[in-house]
């Protein structure tokens, strides 16, 4: 058979994922396309014509996300700062939102040299290993409760490492355990956590209910039911002058920095948006004053 223009094959993919209520229909069909062809999205311009079978391939994986199936589920990948790691069933898939969440991480450690970084609920590794890999000379931790998830991690930190990146330390652990990492308590410079946090019962997209792991979205009523354990745990690993940043639900502009201002040993409380300009992410830093246990009525560590 002769060789088919892309452009019509896009358009029919196109097509099939707006049919199927896919949110971003060309950009899904785009990278695809581009996914099956093995080149970046922007060069597909370069690409007047396919083989057929570059039209079959495209159209298949085109069937199964209008399935629903997560476009990253399908290319294998999800970006994160600089890198990407893989992903698949049993593993939540990385957001863009999170990407904040990284540069304030980044930004709170610039200007320190060596800094020891901890990544609570780590997944499939995405926060830890992209920020390995945007500052060499830290030494990164992870923990992640879920084992199909922590293979995904282990698989992302070989590569990673075969890259050339500063080896991650992962752990398997429960960030509600109040002996987790206890050898690097009052040691980490910076704390970073992307947990659990819709509340049960808002409606998510069939892509999330369907093929996220529920106990990496879901947490309890109010959404609440691990960042008190975040705030705890990371509270305590958290040096003089350390900084600590969770991300949350959008209906929790207030809970979350409430959580860490009853902290007495936690300043400089702050809410921040995500690239959409909804509320996402909390910050603090551990205080360097003396704290008198007289002059405040609020938690300890
Ligand atoms: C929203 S996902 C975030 C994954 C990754 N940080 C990211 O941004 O892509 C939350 C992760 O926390 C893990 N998790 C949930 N509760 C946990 C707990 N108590 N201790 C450790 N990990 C937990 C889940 O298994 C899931 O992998």
């Amino acid at each position: 058979m002769s060789r088919q223009p892309l452009r019509l094959a896009v358009l029919e993919a196109q097509r099939v994922l707006t049919d199927a209520g896919v949110a971003c229909p060309r950009v899904d069909a785009e990278l695809l396309a581009a996914h099956v062809l093995g080149v970046p999205r922007g060069r597909l311009p370069m690409v007047p014509l396919v083989d057929p079978s570059v039209v079959e391939a495209l159209r298949m994986l085109v069937s199964r996300r209008a399935e629903r199936v997560p476009l990253q589920h399908l290319t294998g990948t999800a970006a994160m700062g600089a890198i990407d790691v893989a992903v698949g069933p049993g593993v939540f898939i990385p957001r863009p939102e999170t990407e904040v969440l990284l540069a304030w991480g980044l930004a709170a450690v610039r200007g320190v040299a060596r800094p020891l970084v901890v990544d609570l609920c780590t997944g499939s590794g995405a926060l830890a290993l992209a920020l390995a890999h945007a500052r060499p000379d830290a030494q990164v931790h992870a923990v992640e409760r879920d084992a199909v998830a922590l293979s995904w991690a282990r698989r992302n930190a070989d590569t990673r490492a075969e890259a050339g990146d500063t080896p991650v330390a992962l752990y398997a652990g429960d960030i509600a355990d109040p002996g987790l990492l206890g050898a690097l308590d009052g040691m980490a410079h910076l704390v970073l956590c992307n947990p659990p946090y819709v509340p049960v019962g808002v409606p998510v997209a069939p892509e999330v209910a369907l093929h996220d792991p529920p106990a990496a979205v879901f947490a309890g009523h109010d959404g609440l039911a691990v960042i008190p354990d975040v705030v705890r745990t990371g509270t305590r690993l958290l040096r003089e002058g350390g900084s600590i940043a969770i991300e949350h639900d959008d209906s929790h502009a207030v809970a979350v920095p409430a959580l860490l201002a009853a902290r007495r040993v936690l300043t400089d409380v702050a809410d921040h948006v995500d690239l959409a300009g909804r509320p996402r992410f909390a910050t603090a830093q551990r205080t360097t004053l003396p704290v008198s246990p007289e002059s405040s009525p609020r938690l300890g560590r």
